[in-house]
């Protein structure tokens, strides 16, 4: 077999150094602090007898999509689900994508065009970051949840005639937790005559009274221009919708090509996200349960007294900063021995000084496992 180019193996080899290197880890048995299944979902018997029921009704018995959705991969269960997804989140249309990732990077790569601004949280997620990359518009990130720095930059930036503007933003973000101002986004849209663009990874099944997300809880939604849910992490199974206008959904479909080019997902997938939908819609425990196990973490950090470390979050995300590769890695490797699986978040996923652990909480941790993992990391930081 072919080895690596020499460049290749040396970035390895840097990364090694740098006390950076990744490998993949066999999912454990632990107590979860980790994943992204915030309600459990993931497992639930309930949502995967109802999504095999789903597919028996609709005659789809099959295993694979068979091909894009432009082409023979677009069952009908895509229309049921859609049709769902746009009632339940309060919009005119709704476009299911493989992924978020690929959601992301087929929307900002055909969306903002040559000589158009996009004005981005310099925080969000890798995804949107690379989508923004294959885009031809330029480029202005502005300071972290920061609407005075954001209003700023558009007022500085003086906008050639048939120029668009875009604000990005998610609203919970991915690795400190946080929210983002959306009421206040939303009317500097408005007052720019910008498109606004918010990621609901990471609130979608979280917030809102029956999970819809921030935007609709916050009220915003006729204000927004696209919307970006993933069924990956509350929702427990996987794929990404594009939330936005009919005539948005068109113009995607015509030129996403993380849409176009790709097998759609297969059948029994969309038939899950139908299913935790329809489950959503009736009203889920989970999602009060999660609600009291976060302010149960936030009181039992004051208890502790590790209000120092913590970045303030009222969601599902609550990262401790651990300066320094080593050291946070140590911290987790010693949670392990504890039974709780914590991950150590690295540069460079975070800046250098801002290496952290990110508690996921969940509607199933327990009260003592909350305390526990508290204590034992209080007893690791003195
Ligand atoms: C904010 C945000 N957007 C998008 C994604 C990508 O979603 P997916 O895992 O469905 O590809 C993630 C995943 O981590 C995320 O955190």
């Amino acid at each position: 077999m072919q080895d690596l180019p020499l460049k290749l193996a040396q970035s390895l080899e840097k990364r090694k150094q740098e006390n950076a290197f990744r490998s993949l880890k066999k999912s454990s048995s632990l107590i979860d602090f980790s994943s992204n299944d915030y309600l459990g979902l993931a497992s639930s018997e309930k949502i995967y007898y109802q999504a095999h029921q789903i597919l028996k009704e609709n005659n789809l018995l099959q295993n694979g999509a068979t091909g894009s959705r432009l082409l023979s991969g677009n069952h009908k269960i895509y229309d049921l689900a859609e049709e769902f997804l746009s009632e339940f989140h309060q919009t005119e249309a709704a476009l299911i994508l493989n992924s978020g990732y690929d959601a992301n990077i087929g929307f900002f790569a055909s969306v903002p065009k040559r000589g158009d601004f996009i004005f981005y949280d310099e925080l969000v997620h890798a995804s949107i970051r690379d989508g923004i990359t294959m885009s031809n518009a330029k480029t202005y990130k502005f300071n972290h949840n920061n609407a005075e720095d954001l209003t700023k930059k558009l007022e500085k930036l003086s906008k050639p005639g048939n120029t668009e503007r875009y604000i990005v933003t998610e609203s919970v973000f991915s690795m400190d937790g946080d929210m983002a101002p959306l009421k206040e986004l939303a009317k500097i849209s408005e007052e720019f005559g910008a498109f606004l663009i918010i990621d609901e990874a990471h609130a979608t099944g979280i917030f809102g009274e029956k999970g819809e997300g921030l935007v609709q809880e916050s009220g915003i939604q006729e204000k927004v221009f696209a919307r970006l849910n993933t069924f990956g992490k509350a929702p427990g199974c996987h794929g990404a919708v594009i939330l936005g206008s009919k005539s948005l959904k068109d113009y995607l479909v015509n030129f996403s090509r993380s849409l176009i080019y790709t097998t759609a997902l297969p059948p029994h997938s969309v038939a899950t996200i139908l299913a935790v939908y329809q489950q959503f819609k009736t009203g889920i425990l989970e999602i009060q349960q999660l609600k009291r196990n976060i302010r149960f973490f936030k009181e039992e950090i004051i208890k502790n007294d590790l209000q120092k470390g913590f970045l303030g979050s009222n969601s599902a995300i609550q990262s401790c900063i651990i300066p320094g590769n080593q050291q946070v890695k140590n911290i987790a490797e010693s949670l392990r021995k504890e039974g709780f699986e914590v991950k150590p978040i690295l540069w460079p996923t975070v800046p250098k000084g801002s290496e952290r652990l990110r508690f996921c909480l969940h509607s199933f941790n327990s009260e003592n496992d909350i305390s526990g993992v508290l204590k034992n990391l209080a007893k690791l930081l003195s």
